[in-house]
């Protein structure tokens, strides 16, 4: 069976976390997620993301987005490792909760399971995997990791806002986008719905086809 992907809805499982049963579906709200894996607890590369998420957690409130993460170890060992991330992380404070997942069901439904690392019993591990869900339940974007490389916390906030953007407006993100530069134009709006829909008007790129379909605007 194929992993949980982009544009699947994502199981309704009740989580033992840090903060109490939770529920996916009613964690998710009517707002955006981040559920986000790790390999274990008091391990060095994660330390450092948990940490890195606490101090990005305001960011992502702005955005109406909640932060769930989750290692496979228990609840106990999760609160204890806790302090050393806050210890290592200055001014951070892990205010989201964090999943247990002691017999890896949760990460197999998520599609969370590195196919690579294993424990020392031979149980599988999870990966660094990252889901965003929107308000509708279903997966909108999904990054794979795998334990060697620690995520970026900038771009998972630089890909919240183009979600958001394009979710609001008829607009995709181009290469390298940053928020306050000029998004595209999808291809589904026509020339004569563009002139429409913005007002504040567009600039076409002129390419050697001479095709306009690389069309530029700010909103
Ligand atoms: C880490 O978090 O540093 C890590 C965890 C599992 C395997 C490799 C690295």
């Amino acid at each position: 069976m194929p992993g949980l992907t982009i544009g699947d809805t994502i199981p309704d499982l009740e989580l033992e976390t840090t903060h109490g049963k939770i529920r996916i579906h009613d964690y998710v709200g009517d707002g955006y997620a981040i559920i986000f894996s790790h390999p274990g607890d008091f391990t060095p590369v994660c330390t450092t993301e948990l940490g890195k998420m606490a101090a990005y957690a305001p960011e992502f409130e702005k955005r109406g987005v909640k932060l769930l993460g989750l290692s496979c170890d228990g609840v106990h060992s999760h609160k204890e490792w806790i302090k050393d991330i806050e210890a290592y992380t200055p001014g951070s404070h892990v205010t989201y909760p964090i999943a247990a997942d002691p017999n890896r069901n949760v990460i197999k439904q998520l599609n969370m399971v590195d196919p690579d690392e294993k424990d020392s019993s031979g149980n599988q591990m999870p990966s660094r995997a990252l889901h965003i869900v929107g308000p509708d339940k279903k997966v909108k974007l999904s990054f794979l990791y795998p334990s060697s490389t620690g995520r970026n916390m900038d771009e998972v906030v630089r890909v919240v806002d183009s979600l958001q953007k394009a979710a609001k407006h008829k607009v995709a993100t181009p290469a390298n986008w940053k928020p306050g530069e000029k998004v595209v134009i999808s291809p589904s709006v026509s020339t004569e719905e563009a002139k429409r829909i913005f007002p504040q008007g567009f600039e076409v790129a002129d390419l050697p086809s001479k095709k306009d379909y690389l069309r530029f605007t700010n909103v």
